[in-house]
This record gives structure tokens, C-alpha cells and sequence, in this order.
């Protein structure tokens, strides 16, 4: 039986140690890119796919992104006050959004370790995995399509894209099958993180995940690998090689997506999207091209 998929996992207990001093007191989620925290890019994209039952698997210090998802009624009746409507509207995106609960995770052991929490939240159900770090362009369904295949083929669906062989050393890496959909890979085999020499491919798993609730009782067992922490890359790969999940099957992404993990990713996120919006674009295009004129 198809399961219709609602539910949204987000892991949110990472530490952002990469934005040091930025992530000092405020999680790395609530980095800003352009004027909305990073966090709300990725909570809009799963209501758009559907999803309006989302768990983010918080840590310590992470008060900010409940705080960014309820309502400030001082900050309202101000607003209200005034009449700007425009700004009202802009705070009460973010409080009406989706159904949003929080688990905290306690020990950070691992992505692994984060979506297993979220097993008793979740069920018996099929449900996505979004990380943060990854901000797919809106107008590209790359999780309906994942949400589509998942309904299909009663298998988990990772997203993968190509990446630069120099890169694949920071992602999870997947050996594959073609099938009669372009877009549609078999995933046989997954390794964390592998170095150039050993990629089985330069097809690297970008942060969106639908997974059948069979990855629950795999991950229980999965040993901590790379970095001594518990990965779901190697969860999945045990997925991929038993029948009894439904296996895994990959949907390549050929669209945009920006890493704001990275400093540098994260400054050209901003850029490009900002350039993108008819409110900033046009002022900030001819000072970019001035800009980058002036450059050595
Ligand atoms: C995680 C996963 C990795 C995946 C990546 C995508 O790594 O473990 O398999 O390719 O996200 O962004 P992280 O970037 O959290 O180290």
C-alpha cells in the first residue's frame, strides 16, 4: 500500500563550527541569505512537496529556530500598529508555515544517529530527510519527483548530482545502474565520503532523502563509520543491497543548488539569489559588474 508521504525530517543539531564566530550563539540554520535564516528556504520546500508534518532534530543552543517558527506578538501588534502590512506578512510566513515539532537529540552522534530519533514521530510511514546545508533553487521539484518515485518503485530515494571528481571526497558517493527514466538511477552500492581514488562514481548524494520506514531498524545497528559517527550513507548502502527495504533508487538533480555549508558557497548563495529578486537585482547587478570589472 502507498502511504501518501507528509512528514519532513530535519536534521538541526550540528554545531557550525565552519561560521565561527558567526554560529557562536546562534545556530547555523539561522544564517541569514539574503533576508530569510537558511532553515526557512529548506521548511518552505518541504510544504511546497507537501510535507506540512516537519521534526527538526535540534541540539543545544538551537531556542532561535523555535523562537523563528512561533509568533512574536510585541513585534505583531507593533507592526499592526503602524499598518505595515508588507512587514507583518514577512514575520507571519515563517509562524503559519507547517506543523513543526522538535526533538533534541542529546548526544550528536551523527547524521544517522539524528533521523533515527525521529522514529517514533515518524511510524510506519515513507517520510523525507532535508538537510539544511543544501538550498535547492525553488523552482526546481526536485522532492516531488523523489516523493513520485518513492510511490513508484516502494523503494528510499536519495537525490544525487555530478559533482567535480576533485569534490566527491565531501559527499556520500553512489555506484548505480541506469533505468528507463534519465533521470532515475538504481543505487547498488553507497560509501561516505571516499577519496578521489576510490569514488565508485563522481554521482554525489545532495541532502535529500525519501526513505521507507525500513531504514529505522538498520540504523540501529549501524556502526559509526566515517568520522566515528553513525551515517546514514552506511545505512543506505546496506539498504541498497537487501531486497527487503525495496532497495534504493537515486533521482539525478540537474538543477541549481547552493551549499551553504561552505563560506564561500554560502557568499555566492547570497549573491546569486539576490541578483535573481526583482527587489535587489537591478540595483545590485551594474554594482557587480563594476565590481568584478575592478578585480585583478
Ligand atoms: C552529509 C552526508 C553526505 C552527503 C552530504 C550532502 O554530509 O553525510 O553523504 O553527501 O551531507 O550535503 P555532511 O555535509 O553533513 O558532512
Amino acid at each position: 500500500m502507498a502511504y501518501h508521504i507528509t512528514k519532513a525530517v530535519i536534521p538541526a543539531a550540528g554545531l557550525g563550527t565552519r561560521f565561527l564566530p558567526a554560529t557562536k550563539a546562534m545556530p547555523k540554520e539561522m544564517l541569514p541569505v539574503v533576508d530569510k535564516p537558511a532553515i526557512q528556504y529548506v521548511v518552505e520546500e518541504a510544504v511546497s512537496a507537501g510535507l506540512n508534518d516537519v521534526l527538526m532534530v535540534t541540539g543545544r543552543n538551537k531556542y532561535a529556530l523555535e523562537n523563528h517558527f512561533d509568533r512574536v506578538y510585541e513585534l505583531e501588534a507593533t507592526l499592526e500598529n503602524k499598518g505595515d502590512h508588507a512587514k507583518l506578512e514577512k514575520v507571519r510566513a515563517s509562524t503559519n508555515i507547517a506543523d513543526i515539532h522538535y526533538f533534541r537529540q542529546g548526544d550528536p552522534r551523527g547524521l544517522g544517529h539524528a533521523v533515527l530519533q525521529a522514529r517514533m514521530h515518524v511510524g510506519h510511514e515513507p517520510f523525507a530527510v532535508l538537510l539544511g546545508d543544501d538550498l535547492i533553487d525553488e523552482r526546481d521539484p526536485l522532492l516531488q519527483k523523489m516523493i513520485q518515485e518513492q510511490q513508484k518503485r516502494n523503494a528510499s530515494i536519495v537525490a544525487l548530482m555530478e559533482v567535480d571528481p576533485d569534490q566527491i571526497h565531501l559527499y556520500g558517493a553512489a555506484s548505480i545502474e541506469t533505468t528507463d527514466d534519465d533521470d532515475v538511477v538504481k543505487v547498488l552500492g553507497l560509501v561516505e565520503k571516499p577519496s578521489k581514488e576510490s569514488a565508485p562514481s563522481n554521482l554525489a548524494i545532495i541532502g535529500r532523502y525519501v526513505l521507507k520506514p525500513e531504514i529505522f531498524p538498520i540504523l540501529q545497528h549501524t556502526a559509526p563509520g566515517k568520522g566515528g559517527e553513525v551515517q546514514l550513507t552506511d545505512a543506505l548502502q546496506e539498504m541498497a543491497g537487501a531486497t527487503w527495504t525495496g532497495g534504493v533508487y537515486g533521482v539525478v538533480f540537474r538543477g541549481k543548488r547552493y551549499d551553504t555549508g561552505d563560506k564561500v558557497d554560502y557568499l555566492k548563495a547570497i549573491v546569486e539569489l539576490a541578483s535573481g529578486r526583482d527587489d535587489l537585482g537591478p540595483e545590485l547587478k551594474p554594482w557587480l559588474k563594476q565590481f568584478a570589472a575592478g578585480l585583478d
